[in-house]
């Protein structure tokens, strides 16, 4: 019988062509993780993740979220660790940033000396609504208050699209909507949109579809992948993405995380099984995987559950020669 290769009609070099040689990856866990957990990590607790995640070479990391404390309690404490961060645990090198609805979560991150933030709305207008409270039109008209303002500020903004891939109460999302709501953040002043699979329903047919979409719109360095893996597909989207030249991926370590207003919504892709997989292929990502692993077992004790990454659970031992 003919090797699977020999029988595709694609080569195995074009396959690859186009993955890039390095990529970055933008850790959520101590907002995306920690805004899911059941109780509420205590301020050090915090502070020993974001730690361990800049100790093994994450240079972009998300802290917190300058929200209503009503609607996210277990990130009540944004306005005082992230100014203990910024002030005493800040890596030169590596940007913190936060989660920022409209201008007075601005007022709060830049009082805290924040010199990046994310905004955030959805594809989908159930999901904005019951995650922000308002529509998407009246969300961008919140966006017009942050994003310029903070700009002139010096502070960069990440924009996020979350339910990309589909909705938890309108179902499937017209690629074309929100990709053309990625392109209206990316016109607004976000140096980079995130792309979320908020309930983890993506597969690869699907990503090639959006990917191949959202770079008809946007420059490459502007798109990024935040693939929730509820049903572990997020490596096999993110393969695809890789494939298409996508070089920018959110990940959480250990698997932490979820959206309180998307039922059902798991952790993100877990940090170390995307690097795993990125170094694997041979690209370059600055980060220590045995690090990594270190963090994903210290964000288990912090957190007090095991949490589902599978390489901090398989461990790197068994594979040196
Ligand atoms: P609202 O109740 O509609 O807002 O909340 P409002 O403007 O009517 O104000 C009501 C109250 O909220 C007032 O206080 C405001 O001062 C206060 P009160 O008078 O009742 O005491 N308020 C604030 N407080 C602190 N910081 C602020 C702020 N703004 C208003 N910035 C709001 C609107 C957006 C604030 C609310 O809906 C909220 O906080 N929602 C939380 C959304 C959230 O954090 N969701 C999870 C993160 S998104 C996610 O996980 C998806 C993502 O990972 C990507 C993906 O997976 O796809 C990013
Ligand atoms: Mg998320």
């Amino acid at each position: 019988m003919a090797p699977a290769d020999a029988a595709s009609s694609t080569p195995r070099s074009d396959l690859f062509a186009r993955i890039p040689p390095a990529v970055s990856v933008y850790e959520v866990s101590p907002r995306d993780g920690l805004q899911n957990e059941p109780s509420t990590v205590p301020l050090r607790g915090k502070l020993r993740l974001i730690d361990a995640l800049t100790a093994a070479g994450l240079s972009r990391v998300e802290i917190t979220s300058f929200v209503s404390p009503k609607w996210i309690p277990q990130l009540a404490d944004a306005d005082e660790l992230a100014e203990v961060v910024m002030e005493h645990h800040a890596v030169p090198g590596v940007t913190y940033t936060a989660l920022c609805p409209n201008a007075r979560g601005l007022e709060r991150a830049k009082k805290a000396g924040m010199k990046e933030i994310a905004v955030f709305l959805s594809a989908s207008e159930t999901h904005n609504k019951k995650n922000v409270n308002k529509t998407v039109a009246a969300t961008l008209a919140a966006f017009a208050e942050t994003i310029g303002p903070a700009r002139e500020a010096g502070i960069e903004v990440r924009g996020y699209v979350s339910t990309v891939w589909g909705c938890p109460y309108e179902g499937a999302v017209d690629p074309a909507r929100a990709i053309a709501t990625a392109k209206t953040l990316y016109e607004m002043g976000c140096y980079q949109v995130s792309l979320g699979d908020t309930i983890g329903s993506g597969t690869p047919r699907l990503t090639h579809e959006i990917i191949t979409r959202a770079l008809g719109e946007l420059p490459v360095d502007a798109i990024a992948m935040h693939m929730h893996d509820t049903r572990g597909t997020a490596l096999a989207n993110i393969v695809v993405g890789l494939e298409l030249g996508v070089r920018h991926f959110d990940a959480s370590v250990g698997g932490m995380g979820g959206c309180p207003y998307a039922p059902g919504a798991a952790g993100n892709v877990a940090t170390e099984d995307l690097v795993y997989l990125l170094h694997g292929m041979g690209i370059e990502t600055g980060i220590d995987l045995e690090r990594l692993v270190e963090a994903a077992r210290a964000a288990e004790s912090i957190v007090g559950r095991t949490l589902p990454g599978k390489v901090h659970q398989a461990g790197l031992r068994s594979l040196r020669a």
